[in-house]
């Protein structure tokens, strides 16, 4: 099993860059590109149900990325990102500032304005995300309140892609963190999850990461066990794994759970 990777690994070689550069260029043809669009999608039509509504939505590791946030912003006007890594934190920042030195992720907006069949440009797209970004907070999601010191009022969404395959160890651990991040959302708030199942790490620059191989009864198991009803549970096809032997397959899931009421 590849050694599992944890925080002080993340804080000292995770390249926020190289992870973007490796990774948000669409259309590049790699599995990355196929994951993108599967997630796109399912992030548009889920914002654009009416179902996952509210004032307040809080997206957990980050990362660098703002893919995840471009159509939860046409429903929240108050978004809180939060990351592990002061360099992802940074990074972020730099695209949240308009620095001229930040990723370019046109390529990504357009596509996202394009499903969305929104006639606003690419800039109109980012600016809108930029207004309901409130706060850029650290956080980690091994402890019990993720964001200590800090106490956020509960959020109508937690929304959370490719983090906790890549923060927890084990089972056991994934299954704490997911309770760990209920405490942040209101009862009926929703859940939005997105992630891999089948990759045991993945490569940024030349550091390899681990990533814990999850399926679709741990995360049930896990989902349910704290407290919530799993509405969607949506896979992306599997496929050969080009990093491993031949029985080896990924997948990607998308899911979306309502915190109970009396949760
Ligand atoms: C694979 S990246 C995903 C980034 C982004 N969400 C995306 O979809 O591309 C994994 C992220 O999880 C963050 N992370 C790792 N351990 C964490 C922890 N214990 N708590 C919060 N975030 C963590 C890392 O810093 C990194 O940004």
């Amino acid at each position: 099993m590849f050694p599992f990777t944890g925080r002080k690994i993340y804080q000292q070689y995770f390249d926020p860059r190289a992870y973007l550069e490796s990774y948000f260029h669409l259309g590049s043809g790699t599995m990355i590109d196929r994951y993108l669009y599967f997630v796109l999608k399912e992030l548009v039509d889920t914002f654009k149900s009416g179902k996952v509504k509210g004032d307040t939505l809080i997206d957990i590791g980050t990362g660098p990325t703002i893919y995840q946030l471009l159509s939860a912003c046409e429903v929240f006007q108050n978004i809180i990102v939060s990351d592990l890594t002061d360099r992802n934190r940074e990074e972020f920042n730099l695209w949240l500032n308009n620095h001229p030195g930040a990723f370019d992720w046109c390529a990504v907006v357009k596509h996202v304005c394009h499903l969305e069949r929104n006639r606003i440009s690419c800039r109109e797209k980012e600016e809108r995300l930029r207004k309901s970004i409130k706060q850029v907070l650290k956080c980690n999601i091994l402890k019990a309140n993720p964001f200590d010191p800090v106490t956020l009022p509960q959020a109508d969404c937690v929304l959370s892609c490719l983090c906790l395959e890549a923060a927890c160890r084990d089972y056991d651990t994934l299954i704490t963190a997911v309770k760990n991040i209920t405490t942040l959302l209101k009862p009926g708030g929703y859940l939005v999850l997105a992630g891999v199942m089948g990759n045991p790490f993945f490569i940024v620059g030349e550091v390899r990461f681990s990533s814990l191989n999850v399926d679709e009864v741990l995360l049930t198991e896990a989902i349910t066990g704290a407290g919530y009803v799993i509405e969607n549970f949506h896979r992306y096809k599997k496929m050969e794994n080009p990093m491993e032997d031949k029985d080896s397959f990924v997948a990607y899931y998308f899911i979306i759970a309502r915190k109970a009421i009396n949760g």
